[in-house]
């Protein structure tokens, strides 16, 4: 019977010598020193590469000497230990098999490629050593956020995608319709008639599943999700993207302390998960990406996160004597610049920013006392600006209500939101984390394009 196949992960970690191993994989190079062929064979299963020696002797020597980068090969032979310098072990071939063959167009050749370049062959990037590396930690991360959640009992939620509310109140969300564009049937008043549309009413893709999972907490307790969101924001930034993925908690009987303390919580389990099962792709981004990501990382992890109000922020900016393209002043955005400044440049390590003036942060905020601030908090971190947007939730159904009429919205579409408060409310709050962003933090890569397997943003939706 044939041995079965070993992943190289594997492979890398056996004692020399080995005999009868059989690997399979995708060549990254091939070396042709006339007596014997060098190939460099990688199946994703982690960074390194596995070199396989072929010799003259191979049955098809000639067909091994014409293989090309990018051809797949299935190989068996003897793990010796390497006698040159660059790897520990290295594959002695007995047999070659052919798999598929690549010709020579593979765009991916030896040399190092533009991200920009490989954005645009986005299908191949999987075969490149950065989104290898990438692509592991993302997955090591996502399966990291529902340990945290798992340990600490909170209930898995799976909200929904398509919504006929706008959870955040933005008017940002991609319509979802099978109306024929062209020929949409209209209402007397000459208004598209959404009563002939697929759910009989206007529909979009969901911005947030959070409105749906307070509904959950309401009953479970502590919930999160963790699922796709869509904005239809035209944000042509290194940190936006049309989709992205979002995790939210939602917790009752929770304040923004607590909020703030969950998120703490959570970034740096995901961050100590990284360093801990992800060491070989986190030494290559800390080399080729990001001098220092390791560092810093770890200096993440020792120390405890900045708190500080927005009041705060806003009069620790206006006397930082930093020019900054858009003005500071109590009411106004934080723009990205004064973000990184704050967490840079003021603290040198995440920071929460919490109490905004009501006017800028979304309808279901918790009014605070002084009447002209809500308990929101945005989690900011150093490169990236906000990876977290959180709040305390207004339970108290008047309030609620008048902050919906008041940010023209219908009440009637969010009936059932309200109902919640109606029938048993209770303090809670929750918060979103950007789930690219974390990867970007943790990778060191610097544009969201480059940690979402296909990425859309404005103009652009390929493959
Ligand atoms: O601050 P946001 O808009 O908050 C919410 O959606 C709340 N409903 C979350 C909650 O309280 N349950 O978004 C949360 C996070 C941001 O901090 C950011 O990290 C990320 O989602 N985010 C984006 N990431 C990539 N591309 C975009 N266009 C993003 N918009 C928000
Ligand atoms: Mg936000």
């Amino acid at each position: 019977m044939q041995r079965p196949r070993v992943k190289i992960v594997d492979v890398l970690k056996l004692e020399p010598p080995r005999s009868d191993l059989r690997v399979k994989g995708w060549l990254r190079t091939v070396r042709d020193s006339k007596q014997v062929v060098f190939l460099e064979i990688n199946d994703g299963s982690c960074f390194a590469s596995l070199q396989a020696v072929c010799p003259a002797t191979l049955a098809d020597f000639e067909a091994v000497r014409k293989l090309s980068t990018g051809s797949a090969v299935e190989v068996v032979g003897q793990l010796v230990a390497s006698p040159a310098a660059g790897q520990r072990v290295e594959l002695q071939v007995t047999e070659l098999i052919v798999v598929g063959l690549a010709d020579s167009s593979f765009p991916l050749q030896k040399k190092r490629h533009g991200f920009e370049f490989l954005r645009e062959i986005a299908h191949l990037r999987p075969r490149t050593n950065t989104f290898g590396a990438v692509f592991r930690v993302r997955s090591a991360l996502a399966q990291a956020v529902h340990q945290f959640f798992g340990d600490r009992g909170f209930v898995y939620v799976h909200t929904p995608i398509i919504t006929a509310a706008d959870a955040e109140g933005a008017g940002e969300m991609f319509r979802v319709s099978t109306l024929d564009p062209a020929a949409p049937p209209l209402d007397p008043a000459g208004k598209v008639d959404y009563q002939h549309d697929f759910f009989s009413k206007p529909t979009y893709l969901t911005v947030s599943g959070q409105l749906n999972g307070e509904t959950f907490a309401m009953g479970l307790s502590d919930i999160y999700t963790f699922g796709p969101t869509f904005r239809a924001e035209n944000s042509n930034t290194s940190r936006h993207a049309a989709e992205f993925w979002m995790i939210e908690p939602e917790m009752a009987w929770c304040d923004l302390d607590d909020d703030a303390d969950l998120a703490e919580a959570f970034v740096k389990h995901l961050m100590r998960t990284a360093l801990e099962r992800c060491g070989e792709d986190l030494a290559f981004f800390n080399k080729q990406i990001d001098p220092g990501l390791v560092a810093r990382l770890e200096h993440v992890l020792s120390a405890s996160f900045e708190r500080m109000s927005y009041t705060e922020a806003v009069r620790r900016l206006e006397q930082s004597g930093q020019k900054f393209e858009f003005p500071v002043f109590w009411g106004a955005n934080l723009q990205a610049e004064h973000e990184r400044y704050l967490t840079e440049t003021l603290v040198g390590r995440p920071v929460f920013v919490t109490d905004y003036p009501k006017e800028i942060k979304a309808f279901y905020m918790r009014r605070n006392d002084d009447g002209k601030t809500v308990a929101a908090m945005d989690l900011l971190v150093p490169k990236i600006g906000e990876l977290i947007g959180g709040s305390q939730r207004e339970e108290r159904l008047d309030v609620l209500t008048d902050a919906i009429v008041h940010g023209h919205l219908d009440p009637v579409e969010y009936a059932w939101y309200l109902d919640t408060r109606r029938f048993g409310t209770v303090p809670h709050a929750g918060f979103g984390l950007g789930f690219e962003r974390l990867v970007m933090y943790v990778t060191g890569m610097e544009n969201i394009r480059d940690v979402i397997p296909f990425p859309r943003t404005p103009r652009h939706c390929s493959f």
